[in-house]
């Protein structure tokens, strides 16, 4: 079977999430024998249609325009016999690249006006239009948020067979080290969506319940996600410059802090020991707050807890410069920039991460 898959985000392989899922998708393919050509939209020269129906007219199936669409892509889409369309989600529907694309396959159509089965107007198919799967990801964590895009794929190209639509939702998960599990899962149900279509051309429910899965809940996702873009907004970088250079979210609150410290703990130190965490914080943030560490949780609390095993007072400013990397935390404490009490080998085993 041969696969033309279209790829129209503007981010680079290394920063797309369109890419990435779209990756796993064309392995799966390939293992099952597809033949699979993956063109980036983005190197290629597109002119938006104009809307003069010359390609119904006086050249029919021939478009005006003398670009990249015409002598390269619409030859090798019609020769397919499936194309993927990934695109990144741009204001719940397809992004703009996406959009030149498909307006551009206007030739593959005839101007005539024909009932469908269900008696509703279309326009007939010139000679063929190839089978279709829709691949989309997201910056918001819920599903719903492809509802209307769903919508508009149903109806995409007049009643031409609709493989599958995949879509991942609160995309920039999957890169997350705190969700590998889940995140591996994702992609291996998407290489698995690959073999499927082109083994059935169609996509098992029990694949798509994988590709889709909640990776978190949408109240730590949104504080964590605050929480990053006032870090890149603080430190005047763009997503791409935060993870060159390996970032991590800062917290600037106590409740932040908090919410955020469990994410950086390796509590495989803690073994099936019960651990109290204590922290004192002076300067920007004078309060105090706690973690039990049992079962393979983190709990955290504000105030004093019961007798700790360690105890760390610090500026908040300077433990938070720590954590995010811009200070280096073993150098600070030779300084005495901050205190420890309790057990040493504790924290060396907690914080090593
Ligand atoms: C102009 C623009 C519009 C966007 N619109 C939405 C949207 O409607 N819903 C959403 O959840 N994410 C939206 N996003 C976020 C992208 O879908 C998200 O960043 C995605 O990972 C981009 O795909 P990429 O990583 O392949 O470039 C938008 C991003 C941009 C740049």
């Amino acid at each position: 079977m041969n696969v033309l898959a279209l790829n129209s985000s503007p981010r680079g392989d290394e920063e797309s999430y369109t890419a990435i899922m779209l990756g796993c998708l064309v392995d799966g393919m390939r293992e099952a024998g597809g033949n699979v050509e993956v063109v980036n939209l983005r190197e290629k020269k597109i002119r938006n249609c104009i809307g003069c129906f010359t390609c119904w007219t006086k050249t029919p199936g021939q478009c005006v325009h003398k670009d990249d669409m015409t002598y390269e892509l619409f030859p090798k889409w019609k020769a397919s016999d499936l194309v993927v369309y990934a695109s990144p989600l741009y204001y719940h529907t397809i992004n703009a690249a996406m959009s030149a694309f498909r307006e551009r396959t206007l030739p593959a159509i005839l101007p005539f006006f024909e009932p469908d089965a269900v008696g509703k107007t279309i326009h007939p198919i010139r000679d063929k239009i190839p089978a279709s799967v829709f691949l989309s990801v997201c910056g918001f964590p819920e599903d719903s948020e492809f509802n209307p895009m769903r919508k508009f794929f149903a109806r995409a190209h007049m009643g031409v067979e609709e493989a599958g639509i995949i879509c991942r939702a609160g995309a920039s998960l999957l890169s997350s080290p705190f969700l590998q599990e889940k995140a591996n899962d994702v992609l291996d149900a998407t290489r698995q969506a690959g073999r499927e279509l082109i083994e059935d051309m169609e996509i098992a429910p029990e694949t798509m319940d994988r590709i889709t899965q909640p990776l978190g809940d949408a109240e730590s996702f949104g504080k964590m996600g605050n929480m990053y873009w006032k870090t890149c907004i603080a430190e005047g970088v763009n997503p791409k410059e935060f993870s060159e250079r390996k970032m991590v979210p800062r917290p600037d609150t106590l409740e932040d802090f908090m919410f955020v410290l469990p994410y950086g703990l390796d509590i495989s130190a803690t073994g099936d020991e019960r651990k109290a965490l204590q922290f004192h914080f002076s300067g920007d943030v004078e309060d105090s707050c706690y973690f039990m560490i049992e079962d393979g949780k983190v709990n955290p609390a504000r105030g004093i807890g019961e007798t700790p095993d360690l105890t760390i007072r610090t500026p908040f400013g300077l433990w938070v410069d720590i954590m995010t990397g811009k200070t280096d935390g073993a150098q600070m404490f030779m300084e005495q920039k901050y205190q420890v009490e309790g057990d040493l080998d504790l924290m060396m085993r907690l914080f090593r991460r």
